[in-house]
């Protein structure tokens, strides 16, 4: 699990892994950020942690290689972008492609990028919500695996609205991964 901050979507992914009955392990959690919130969690929970700062590197692509390789040492099968705020290059992603999945809030293909809540009030939309989808070279454009709705009321803020969705997320995300790891291969 890939994570920039707070980690709620970490945990929910990281206790539902813990049932007998999950398709899929959690074994590592790797932070872009020294001081994310989510590595403390993920250490309570017993997950082993890793950074990778990116403000150590002078580019993209030699970030990315060493957070492919810390993957490999973890042997990861499959990567959850969980409140990862680094953009990933076409290098990254077709090393992971069809094992690297994302969870935005937005109801996708309606406001990639970030802002999302606010976007959606200024445009007078009436829903919002949050999708679990596959991550491409396209910046939130991969197909979506499930995503959820939630009314967008009158007095609405970009706060409230996110504060409504977190809940809806943290069932989300765990759904998701069920559905893709309950059909992953292991690699060849
Ligand atoms: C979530 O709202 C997620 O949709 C977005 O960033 C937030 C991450 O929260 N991409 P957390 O780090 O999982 O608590």
């Amino acid at each position: 699990i890939l994570i920039s901050g707070r980690g709620s979507n970490m945990v929910a992914l990281v206790e539902a892994a813990r049932l007998e009955t999950y398709p899929a392990e959690i074994v590592g959690v790797i932070s872009n950020k020294p001081n994310a919130a989510g590595l403390e969690k993920a250490q309570a929970l017993n997950i082993p942690t890793a950074v990778i700062d990116h403000t150590d590197y002078s580019d993209r692509e030699t970030f990315e290689q060493d957070l492919h390789e810390k993957l490999l040492a973890l042997e990861a099968e499959l990567v959850c972008c969980a409140g990862f705020m680094r953009v990933l290059t076409p290098w990254f992603v077709s090393r992971w492609e069809n094992r690297l999945i994302n969870i935005h809030p937005s109801l996708l293909p309606k406001y990639k990028g970030l802002q999302t809540h606010q976007r959606a009030i200024d445009a007078g939309d009436k829903e919002t919500g949050c999708s679990v989808h596959w991550v491409t070279e396209d910046l939130d454009a991969g197909a979506v695996i499930l995503q959820e709705s939630v009314q967008i009321a009158p007095h609405d803020t970009a706060e409230l609205l996110a504060a409504r969705l977190l809940p809806i997320e943290l069932s989300l995300y765990p759904e998701a991964l069920e559905i893709v790891a309950s059909k992953l291969r292991s690699p060849q």
